[in-house]
């Protein structure tokens, strides 16, 4: 088994430059720069560039966006294209992300479409998916996990399935300081490796590594990673608070 551990904090649309760089520059100094875990930094479109160039190399940080457009180049008024986020050393890019699916209605036809050119360009891709809480209460979570997965990866070069990284992120648990139990995340998580080596084999199952996201803090995130299933989290909320998502990482 060689699943890599991940923390990543996804800014969302929060920030200003200054207030960036100084969130920045508290991780490199507070967090633990352990090899086993990757940390991963989604900032602002437009603050990568500026986040990329402040990193300090002996911290090993990488840098992603939340977001990328599905067509290559064009007219495209507005859209960052996933080459241009190589252009500027960009590591990752989010896709599925639910507030992405639910005020931007996008789809898993898009997202295919943006994991694709996500792929073209060499970025690597944290694929985001989960249910509501109306699915959740009618017993109906584990059909529509699988159906997400189905719907995309299905859809996509069974030789590049490695080159994503899954995130479990419970509508129901976003933002909303309500955070899936250990039981549920472990539960959950099992079953999506489950659901993957169905679709593609063990050997996959086995080596994807599955994020868990949804209230993540320093208070719940060490018996959330503690779960044989989890390999880390996508922290939201926490991740703008320096201390806190520090406390996070080091939970490790
Ligand atoms: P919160 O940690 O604020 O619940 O957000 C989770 C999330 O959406 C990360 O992508």
């Amino acid at each position: 088994m060689n699943r890599k551990k991940i923390v990543a904090g996804n800014w969302k649309m929060n920030t200003n430059f200054n207030e960036a760089l100084e969130l920045l520059n508290f991780i490199q100094i507070n967090s633990t720069t352990s090899p086993q875990v990757e940390k991963i930094l989604f900032p602002p479109f437009a603050f990568i560039k500026s986040i990329k160039d402040a990193l300090s190399i002996t911290n090993n940080i990488k840098i992603g966006a939340q977001n990328c457009s599905e067509f290559n180049s064009g007219a495209y008024t507005g859209e960052v294209s996933a080459d241009m986020l190589k252009s500027i050393s960009c590591d990752y890019v989010l896709v599925g992300h639910s507030e992405r699916r639910r005020y931007f209605n996008e789809t898993s036809e898009q997202f295919i479409l943006k994991i694709e050119q996500a792929l073209l360009a060499d970025l690597k891709i944290i694929f985001c998916f989960g249910e509501n809480l109306e699915h959740r209460k009618s017993n109906f979570h584990f059909k529509i996990v699988k159906t997400q997965l189905n719907e995309v990866l299905s859809r996509l070069p069974k030789d590049k399935i490695n080159q994503l990284v899954l995130a479990y992120e419970p509508v129901w648990a976003i933002g909303t300081g309500e955070t899936a139990s250990p039981v549920q995340a472990q539960e959950m998580h099992l079953y999506i490796r489950t659901v993957i080596a169905q679709m593609f084999s063990e050997e996959l199952a086995q080596n994807i590594s599955i994020l868990y996201g949804g209230s993540c803090n320093s208070q719940n995130a060490k018996e959330l990673f503690d779960c044989p299933d989890v390999d880390g989290g996508l922290i939201g909320g926490a991740s703008l608070i320096g201390p806190e998502f520090c406390k996070i990482i080091n939970s490790f």
